[in-house]
């Protein structure tokens, strides 16, 4: 759960980094799971920022959470060369499985479903990764099979 003091400490560790913020919200991301909206101002204020400052950094990198992962994550690649090998239905039919839309974790943190840009299995996609599994040649069976691992 998230700790004001918790906070302080990770950024005064970094304090003498230079462009400390991004280690700093890295920090935080590790100790609570995902960067709690409540972390911003005490960031901010540590650093001397201002809060829609700090809040832009963490909206603008995908690799920030803002919420509570669920307790699997699959990521389904988004990027061109994914497109082109029809990755779009593939994500639809894994958000009618599972029941969430892409950026979403279920209600009940069985799963978060994420988009990524690239993970560097353009050859062999449409590519995916699942708890930190790389999965390519991504087909509606094995969909069916990514999401049947979730349930488990
Ligand atoms: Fe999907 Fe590169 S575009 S892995």
């Amino acid at each position: 759960t998230f700790s004001a003091a918790r906070t302080r400490d990770i950024v005064s560790a970094h304090l003498d980094l230079e462009g400390p913020l991004l280690p700093i919200l890295h920090a935080v991301q590790e100790a609570f799971g995902f960067v709690p909206e409540a972390a911003v101002p005490v960031i901010a204020e540590e650093l001397n920022l201002s809060r829609a400052e700090v809040h832009g950094v963490v909206t603008f990198y995908h690799d920030f959470h803002r919420a509570p992962q669920g307790r699997h994550v699959l990521k389904l690649c988004q990027a061109e060369a994914c497109q082109s090998l029809g990755c779009r239905e593939l994500t639809a039919q894994a958000e009618r499985a599972l029941g969430v839309g892409i950026g979403e974790t279920s209600p009940d943190g069985r799963v978060t479903l994420e988009a990524i840009y690239c993970l560097g299995l353009c050859a062999t996609g449409p590519a995916a990764m699942i708890d930190g599994r790389l999965v390519g040649r991504l087909t509606p069976a094995k969909i069916d099979g990514l999401c049947a691992e979730v349930d488990r």
